[in-house]
């Protein structure tokens, strides 16, 4: 596996994360989800000469290549291996308290999905880790194989929004006494398996939701997306900004909830910013893409 070059990864919603962040010369910022360093790269050049960002991440592969995409910025760019929902512990590491802005552009990075051999995706046939940090103990498989029934089904319903959960889980509690569920392509055959097809969807593929939902349990997602929109405007100076960019619904509706509950902060979007076609069409990634942005009160 050869790095990733920065030409290839293409970052989301780039320049309107930018102007909503307003970075300027000399501030410093979070990045709590550094992936391959797309928008800390960006960060980085429009705060030259002496802005900083810190950036969080948990995935070790994903640091490695966001720093051979970052390499010039060498000085300015702290990187944080950690969880961002350990946003307190991790600034305090990196010698700040407050940041004039946060970023989060949450989920899985074309690294993990199509080079990661993680089991992220049911377009390989790959063991079923979905662990983005590998210090996690619990993998997909882990779940597959020991998880209840009501347990399975509970996670498609709930993080997959599947309605047909209770199939799946259903016949995975069977097949798991045959032999065991270990891959990702047994497991999108299975789930292709369990859903008749006339409520097989049109435009994804079958197994999709449950992929989604895996990926959701097993790296605590949601959870962890409540926490940073929580925590996070309390180490924002006035006026600085957060933008989240959310790749489903159940990710937004958190971010929607959780910014108008914060008195602390005022909401800059009334409706999310999305991509504008241009970018859908360079970028399928970005299809789903929706970005809130909030500002700290005084
Ligand atoms: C969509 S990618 C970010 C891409 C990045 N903005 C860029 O332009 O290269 C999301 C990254 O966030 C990381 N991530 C997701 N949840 C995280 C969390 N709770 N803490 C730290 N990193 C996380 C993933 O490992 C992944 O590398």
């Amino acid at each position: 596996m050869g790095f990733l070059n920065a030409d290839i990864h293409q970052p989301v919603l780039l320049k309107e994360a930018m102007a909503m962040l307003r970075v300027v010369s000399g501030s410093v910022y979070m990045d709590g989800t550094f992936g391959l360093g797309g928008h800390t790269r960006e960060i980085l050049k429009r705060s030259a000469p002496s802005g900083k960002v810190i950036a969080f991440e948990w995935d070790e592969k994903a640091i490695e290549h966001g720093l051979k995409n970052s390499g010039d910025f060498a000085g300015r760019l702290i990187v944080v291996r950690r969880n961002f929902a350990e946003i307190d512990l991790g600034l305090i590491e990196a010698g700040h308290t407050k940041v004039e802005g946060i970023l989060i552009d949450i989920g899985c990075s074309s690294l993990q999905l199509d080079r990661g051999q993680r089991g992220f995706s049911f377009q390989q046939d790959e063991y079923l880790d979905m662990r983005m940090d590998q210090r996690r103990e619990i993998t997909a498989a882990h779940i597959i194989a020991t998880a209840k029934k009501q347990e399975l089904a509970d996670i498609f319903y709930y993080y997959g929004e599947e309605t047909q959960s209770r199939r799946i889980a259903d016949l995975i509690i069977e097949e798991r006494k045959k032999a065991e569920v270990q891959t990702s392509g047994q497991l999108a055959d299975l789930v292709a398996k369990a859903i008749p097809r006339k409520y097989h969807p049109a435009k994804i593929h079958v197994a999709t939701r449950v992929f989604q939902a895996l990926r959701i349990a097993v790296n605590e997602e949601l959870a962890n997306l409540s926490m940073i929109l929580e925590k996070g405007a309390e180490h924002l100076v006035a006026g600085g900004r957060f933008c989240v960019i959310a790749f489903h619904s159940l990710e937004d509706r958190i971010v929607k909830r959780k910014f108008a509950a914060n008195e602390n902060l005022a909401v800059i979007t009334k409706k999310p910013i999305v991509p504008a076609a241009r970018e859908k069409k360079a970028n399928p990634r970005s299809r789903s893409a929706r970005m809130r942005v909030a500002e700290r009160l005084a």
